[in-house]
C-alpha cells in the first residue's frame, strides 16, 4: 500500500511511485535503467557527484545498447532517461515510496546505509538491498523496524538478465514481500525466491564455479583462456568462468566468498589467494579496465 493507502498493483502507480536507488555503480545504474523504463520515476544517488554522474552514463548505455538489440524503442528510451535523475547522499528520500540499495558488499556499510534510509524515508517506504550474499537479518538488525527490509536480488546486466531472486529476511512482513515480487514483476523479471542463508541460492552457486576456477588457474592445471574455453564448450556456459568474474567484479566476487567462509565455515568456500592478491592490485574486472582480461574502455558491459 502507497502512503495514501492505495494499492501499488494498479499499473497507473508506477507514475506516482517514486524509486529511490542507493548506489549509482554497475547495479545500482541497471537496476535505475530499469525501473525508469517500467515507468516509475527514479532518483539514483551515490556519495559524490562524480559517482552519481557516471552511473547516469552507464544506464544511459544500457538503454542504448537495448535499443540496438531492438528490445527497447528510441522513444521509450528517451521518456525513461527523462524520469531519472541524479543526486548525492539520500536526495529525495522522503518522497520515495521503494528504496533500493546497491552499495557495495559490506555489512557495516550497508547498515549504515540502511539507518540514514530509515531516518530520512517515509515510514512505508519499502526497503530493499540488492545484497548477493549478506544475510538480509543481519542487515536489518539494527533497524527500528526490520520488518520493512527485504532482499531484491537482481542480475548483471540488469537490463538483459530476465531473473530476480527474492530473500525475505526472517522478520519480514509478508507484505513487503508481496510489494517486492509485484516490483519486480513490474520491471519485467522472473522471480524465484531463497531462504535468508549467506549466498543464497545463485551467488553460492557461482561463487563456488568461479573460485574453483581461480585455484585452478593459481595451480597450473590450464590457462585461464583455456579453462574459459572449457566451460563454455564443455557445459554450453554463455561465459567462461573469468569473463564472469571480471564482469560481476573480483572484488564483489571475493566479498561474497568471504560471507560464505564467515557463515558456513566450510572449506568448500576457502577463497584462492590469487582473488585476493587481485583486489589488492586494484585489477576488479571490467569496472576498472583491467582483471583477468583487459578492457580497453574501462567500464561496466552495458
Ligand atoms: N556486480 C554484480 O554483478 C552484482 C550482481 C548482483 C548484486 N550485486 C550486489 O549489488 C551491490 C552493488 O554492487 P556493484 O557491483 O554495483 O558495486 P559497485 O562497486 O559497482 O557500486 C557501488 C556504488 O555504491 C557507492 N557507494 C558507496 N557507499 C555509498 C553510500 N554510503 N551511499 C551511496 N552510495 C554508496 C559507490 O560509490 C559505488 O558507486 C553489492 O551488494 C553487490 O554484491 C552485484
Amino acid at each position: 500500500m502507497t502512503a495514501n493507502g492505495e494499492a501499488e498493483s494498479d499499473p497507473r502507480d508506477s507514475v506516482r511511485t517514486r524509486v529511490l536507488v542507493v548506489g549509482a555503480g554497475i547495479m545500482g545504474s541497471g537496476v535505475a535503467a530499469q525501473a525508469a523504463l517500467a515507468g516509475y520515476p527514479v532518483t539514483l544517488v551515490d556519495v559524490s557527484e562524480e559517482f552519481a554522474l557516471r552511473g547516469r552514463e552507464n544506464a544511459s548505455r544500457a538503454l542504448d545498447h537495448a535499443v540496438r538489440k531492438g528490445t527497447v524503442t528510441p522513444a521509450d528510451r528517451e521518456s525513461a532517461l527523462g524520469r531519472l535523475d541524479i543526486g548525492i547522499g539520500l536526495r529525495r528520500a522522503d518522497s520515495a515510496r521503494i528504496i533500493l540499495e546497491a552499495a557495495p558488499e559490506n555489512l557495516e556499510l550497508k547498515r549504515k546505509v540502511f539507518a540514514e534510509i530509515e531516518a530520512n524515508a517515509p515510514p512505508d517506504a519499502l526497503l530493499a538491498s540488492n545484497t548477493s550474499s549478506l544475510p538480509i537479518t543481519a542487515i536489518g538488525e539494527h533497524l527500528k523496524d526490520p520488518t520493512r527490509l527485504v532482499g531484491i536480488h537482481f542480475f548483471n546486466p540488469v537490463l538483459q538478465m530476465p531473473l530476480v531472486e527474492l530473500i525475505p529476511g526472517h522478520t519480514t512482513s509478508p507484505e513487503v514481500v508481496e510489494r517486492a515480487r509485484e516490483f519486480a514483476v513490474r520491471l519485467g523479471k522472473t522471480v524465484v525466491a531463497s531462504r535468508d542463508t549467506p549466498g543464497f541460492v545463485t551467488s553460492r552457486a557461482m561463487a563456488v564455479l568461479v573460485n574453483e576456477a581461480a585455484w585452478m588457474l593459481y595451480e597450473g592445471v590450464a590457462t585461464k583462456e583455456d579453462i574459459d574455453t572449457a566451460y563454455k564448450l564443455g557445459f554450453h556456459h554463455p561465459m567462461g568462468p573469468f569473463e564472469l568474474v571480471d564482469l560481476v567484479g573480483i572484488d564483489t566476487t571475493l566479498s561474497i566468498l568471504d560471507v560464505l567462509w564467515d557463515g558456513f565455515r566450510d572449506a568448500r568456500y576457502r577463497a584462492c589467494p590469487l582473488l585476493r592478491t587481485m583486489v589488492s592490485a586494484h585489477k576488479l574486472g571490467r569496472k576498472t579496465g583491467e582483471g583477468f582480461y583487459r578492457y580497453p574502455a574501462a567500464g561496466p558491459r552495458p
